[in-house]
């Protein structure tokens, strides 16, 4: 689009450069003197790019330029005056969102009394560090903040999450490999409390490694992971399961055991491979394992909104996954290495920061989609 406001169609630097459509009828060919323009430049007005706002295309706009092209001498455009170019053309009323869709009004979670029957809630994605983990601990502190018992599952032999809410990996004595892999052991066991109020943990460590090996030799293996959550799902309400980064059979067993999944996604052009082998097997689990599986939303991570590039893989986002992608984008914050070092969520150690105010609007969000959360 040649001038981001579409003034650059109309106004050039000197009437000399006024296109011949745009001119004034032309006077009868008799005696009278041809008609001379005004030799008086109008400043084009200069266009500082927001970066935090999308261009706004003006189609219309657009639809002249293409008709200027083919019917030069057709006098049909008036040429505007001065007081419409210091008009904000542009000026879109409605706000448009990080993901360039207007922003809808996202409530507080209702107040729960009861807890129980828990959405269980897989953050999946097999390409690493697009931040599944980060979500799992902020989006879990944030909905433990609007009241939900939350557990948290590491799911995960790198045992990022039980670090991330500072465990010691080492100093474990039951994790959920012992779930997993011994029928006399129950969730209550293994349940840990963490320091956030509301949040629980079903710790994980490199055990976890070998239960995918010796899973494949189970009758039942994918859904291994959910009988044994079965029991805990009375007393939260959403568990949230941190997978690895992979599409094998603990990610499978994470997906067959839950209700819903998030995409985490990092705003970066590579995220974008391997998408349609994620909804692959999203897709394989729903028919084959698990038929109430729905993606709740793909999370647009690592966003830099004054980066184009930034900008132009969400709007890929949200051409591939239309209204699954979440309007709640997580931007790019040192915060967060910050709070994963710190042991906690950013929402306690940076309460007041922007990522934790995202997490906490993601938190909204994610209760509009899943009225049982
Ligand atoms: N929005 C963000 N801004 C900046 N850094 C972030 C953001 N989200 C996550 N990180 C950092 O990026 C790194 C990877 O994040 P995280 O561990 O959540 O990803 P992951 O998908 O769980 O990785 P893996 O696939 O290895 O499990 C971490 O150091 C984390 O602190
Ligand atoms: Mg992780």
């Amino acid at each position: 689009m040649s001038g981001a406001n579409g003034f650059g169609r109309f106004f050039g630097g000197s009437a000399s450069e006024i296109p011949p459509m745009a001119r004034p009828p032309a006077p009868p060919p008799d005696t009278r003197e041809p008609l001379q323009f005004p030799t008086q430049t109008v400043a084009q007005p200069e266009v500082t790019p927001d970066v935090n706002e999308p261009a706004v295309t003006d189609p219309v706009a657009d639809e002249v330029v293409e008709a200027n092209a083919d019917t030069v001498t057709e006098p049909e455009v008036e040429v505007p005056t001065e007081a419409q170019v210091t008009e904000p053309v542009t000026s879109d009323p409605v706000e448009l969102g990080p993901t360039g869709r207007p922003m809808p009004n996202l409530p507080d979670p209702r107040p729960v009394t009861v807890h129980g029957n828990a959405r269980i809630i897989s953050m999946c994605n097999q390409k690493g560090g697009v931040g599944k983990t980060t979500t799992t601990i902020n989006l879990g502190a944030s909905l433990a903040e609007f009241g939900r018992k939350v557990l948290l599952v590491d799911f995960d032999p790198q045992g990022s999450l039980s670090v991330g809410l500072g465990l010691n990996p080492h100093q474990m004595e039951l994790t959920i490999y012992n779930l997993l892999m011994q029928k006399e052991i129950t969730v209550d066991e293994v349940v840990v409390p963490t320091n956030v109020p509301g949040v629980d943990l079903l710790p994980s460590n490199i055990d976890l490694s070998a239960a995918e090996v010796q899973l494949v030799h189970e009758v039942g293996r994918e859904q291994t992971l959910q009988r044994v959550l079965a029991p805990a799902i009375e007393k939260y309400d959403v568990i949230l399961i941190d997978c690895q980064p992979s599409l094998g059979l603990l990610t499978v067993n994470a997906l067959t055991a839950s209700d819903g999944v998030i995409v985490p996604l990092e705003c970066e052009y590579f995220a974008l491979r391997g998408v349609a082998l994620l909804k692959t097997t999203i897709d394989k689990v729903q028919e084959r394992l698990n038929p109430r599986l729905t993606v709740d939303g793909v999370l647009g991570t690592m966003f830099d909104g004054r980066t184009l590039h930034s900008r132009e893989v969400m709007q890929r986002l949200v051409e591939a996954w239309g209204d699954q992608v979440f309007h709640t984008v997580i931007r790019r914050t040192i915060k967060f290495s910050d709070s994963t070092v710190a042991g906690e969520p950013i929402t306690s150690y940076a309460a007041a920061s922007t990522g934790a105010d995202a997490y906490r609007q993601l938190a909204r969000e994610v209760a509009v989609r899943c009225p049982d959360v």
